[in-house]
């Protein structure tokens, strides 16, 4: 975090008031109400949502525990899939449209709620009959697709632990995530559309799977009918899969806090996290905030933009939304293809209602100006959502103008995969200040302290923590919960830490500034820098590297690497694409740094620790010399 950041984010916003006629009829039409009781009882907002889905046996107490280890409605047995659609099979949604999905070469596909249940029951009776169930890790790699979602539901309802993997990172990225969760099986697609190509999923699955002994099974859907090679006796399709399964599957009782899902996530180090959610408080987290924060209806069309390999995939396009019986609209390809009037077209077409999208993507439709938009009649709109990343208030005003024409409460969300679900967010009805996240979600209690722990004042910037848990909080790190005690529930004692800076203001309103740690965030993806550091050494003529995000206009930050080459390696252009293009075939092309600086030496602490700190500062054109009044917002442990 530079200065600049700083200064930027002290600028006071004005707020915007939500029209009077989308307050009148709000799911939640009184916030204060709402965040007084909340105020006065936290827990009786989680309980209140928990007693609006069935459960299999009632909880003991709302939550128990002590940092860092909490559980969730314990005692009590559920299954977020019965939840998401087997409740809805019983009411008047059993033939209401749950998803509707376009592929990008005009492929279109809509399930009722009855056919999805069909289509999961399918799938589950066949992992079954493979010998999978409760326990058993599950990883899946495919395109935005209600495949996709189907495998995430089939492996929650026997008891399955997913882990779906982007499927734009690549086989070795892949290998790395089957090996640490031991996957039994691994789901995944012949292709998916993207600009125009086909890209094939199938071969990257192969080269991990070679390095896979764990898995007992490779399930492949044919989205794009391209040519792929089987392996025999551990390969088949999908459609011989659950040919002649039963589309009959009994849901598996769990306990409130058997794992759900497993999603890696970049950290700190070399090695991304395997973040690990529950059956019971995510659902409860899930369900409530995408009814509240999306003001969502039964009439609503909802489409949240975010490919299901990251977390805002998972919670508000597939759990969230179906938990609450809303009809989802997913979209497979790029948002500027085959036009920068994708997004607009589909809105038109379908008469989208909520859009969920990202500050990246805004930034780059108002570059390319407003006259897209204007062709395309978007007046089915009546709520916006951005997530992410921070969004600047100029991107914030043109996505009211040009996209919400002024009648759309615009949601900014901030949350985690850590999280689970969103944290901080006004309410629809609430007013917005742009570029501000907002106030927490009622029942949610954050703070912004400074090193010792100490609430900061308002327009002074410190860490963003949370002081009281929540139902959606990640349980641990799959397999390594030294690690998430160390990573989340050191820093400030007590509360959880976000490794996020913020500022409030007097209104307290929270707006989050960026990673305080060596994470970036390239288009609202998270990157370690340690992991792209890992795959430049990894090649032959890099000696050492560092790694640091750069600001960027559109994409927020993007990743610049300083190198050191082997002894007898010449720096040439040549080389540096060669080693970006590693990058990109190591990890995936989010990672391929945007520029490579060959140099002869990196700033060390004596222990021999790079000081990415000193590199961000000299890029930022600040004077290294005096290195104590560098990076006010930087408590990083480099400083020895
Ligand atoms: O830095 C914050 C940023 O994204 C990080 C979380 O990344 P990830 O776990 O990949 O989840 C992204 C989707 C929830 C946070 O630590 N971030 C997320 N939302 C916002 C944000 N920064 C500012 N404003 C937001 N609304």
């Amino acid at each position: 975090m530079d200065e600049t950041a700083l200064d930027s984010i002290l600028e006071v916003q004005e707020a915007v008031e939500a029209p009077d006629d989308f307050v009148a009829n709000a799911v939640v039409s009184n916030p204060a109400a709402q965040r007084a009781s909340a105020a006065e009882d936290p827990e009786a907002i989680w309980e209140a949502a928990a007693n609006e889905l069935e459960w299999f046996r009632p909880w003991d107490t709302v939550f128990e525990g002590d940092p860092p280890d909490f559980s969730w409605f314990p005692g009590a047995q559920c299954n977020i899939v019965y939840n998401a659609i087997e409740r809805h099979l019983l009411t008047w949604r059993r033939h209401k449209v749950a998803l509707i999905w376009e592929g990008e070469n005009g492929d279109h596909q809509a399930f009722t709620f009855a056919e999805l249940a069909r289509e999961v029951n399918l799938l589950a009776s066949a992992l079954r009959a493979r010998g999978i169930g409760k326990g058993d890790r599950i990883t899946l790699y495919m395109g935005v697709s209600p495949q996709l979602a189907i495998a995430m539901l089939a492996s929650a309802k026997i008891g399955a632990i997913h882990s779906v993997v982007f499927g734009g990172f690549s086989a070795d990225a892949l290998r790395d995530r089957i090996q640490d969760a031991k996957a039994k099986a691994l789901i995944t697609a012949d292709g998916a559309y993207y600009r125009g190509n086909v890209v094939p999923l199938k071969p990257a699955a192969n080269a991990a799977a070679d390095e896979c002994p764990t898995l007992e099974c490779v399930v492949v859907y044919q989205r794009c009918g391209v040519e792929v090679e089987m392996v025999d006796g551990r390969d088949i399709w999908w459609h011989d899969f659950v040919a002649g399964a039963s589309t009959e599957a009994g849901t598996e009782v769990m306990e409130a806090n058997d794992p759900l899902y497993i999603l890696y996530t970049s950290g700190t180090t070399g090695r991304p996290k395997g973040i690990q959610h529950r059956h019971g408080g995510y659902m409860v987290g899930t369900y409530l905030t995408t009814k509240w924060v999306f003001d969502l209806k039964d009439t609503d069309l909802y489409w949240c933009v975010a490919d299901m390999g990251w977390v805002t995939g998972h919670s508000y396009v597939v759990y969230g939304p179906l938990l609450n019986g809303a009809t989802v609209f997913m979209a497979e390809g790029a948002p500027d293809y085959p036009d920068m009037g994708r997004w607009w077209r589909t809105i038109e077409r379908y008469g989208i209602n909520i859009l969920y999208a990202t500050p990246t993507a805004i930034r780059m439709f108002m570059r390319t100006g407003e006259e897209w938009p204007n062709r395309f009649d978007l007046s089915s709109l009546r709520l916006l959502g951005t997530v992410g990343e921070p969004i600047n208030p100029e991107a914030w005003r043109w996505y009211d103008r040009v996209i919400g024409k002024g009648r759309c409460p615009i949601v900014d969300t901030w949350w985690q995969t850590e999280t689970g679900s969103i944290l901080i967010t006004s309410l629809p009805a609430e007013p917005q200040k742009p570029g501000s996240a907002g106030l927490p979600f009622p029942g949610i209690e954050a703070d912004v302290v400074d090193k010792q722990g100490n609430p900061c004042a308002p327009g002074e910037g410190g860490w963003l923590v949370i002081r009281r848990p929540w139902p959606s909080m990640l349980a641990t790190i799959y397999g390594d919960h030294d690690r998430y005690v160390e990573t989340y529930w050191t820093a400030v004692p007590g509360c959880y830490a976000s490794g996020d800076a913020a500022v409030r203001d007097t209104d307290g309103y929270i707006r989050v500034l960026g990673r305080m740690d060596d994470v970036l965030n390239v288009a609202g993806h998270r990157l370690g820098t340690m992991e792209i550091e890992s795959a430049l050494v990894a090649h032959n003529a890099v000696a050492e590297a560092a790694v640091i995000g750069v600001a960027d206009d559109l994409k927020g930050q993007v990743p610049k690497a300083f190198v050191i080459l082997s002894a007898g390696m010449n720096a040439s252009d040549t080389l540096s694409n060669e080693l970006r293009d590693h990058v990109a075939r190591t990890i995936g092309k989010i990672a391929r740094p945007d520029s490579i600086e060959f140099v002869e030496t990196l700033p060390k602490t004596r222990s021999g620790k790079i000081m990415r700190r000193l590199l961000k500062a000299k890029e930022a054109g600040q004077d290294i010399g005096d290195t104590s009044t560098l990076d006010p917002m930087s408590f990083a442990d480099e400083e020895e």
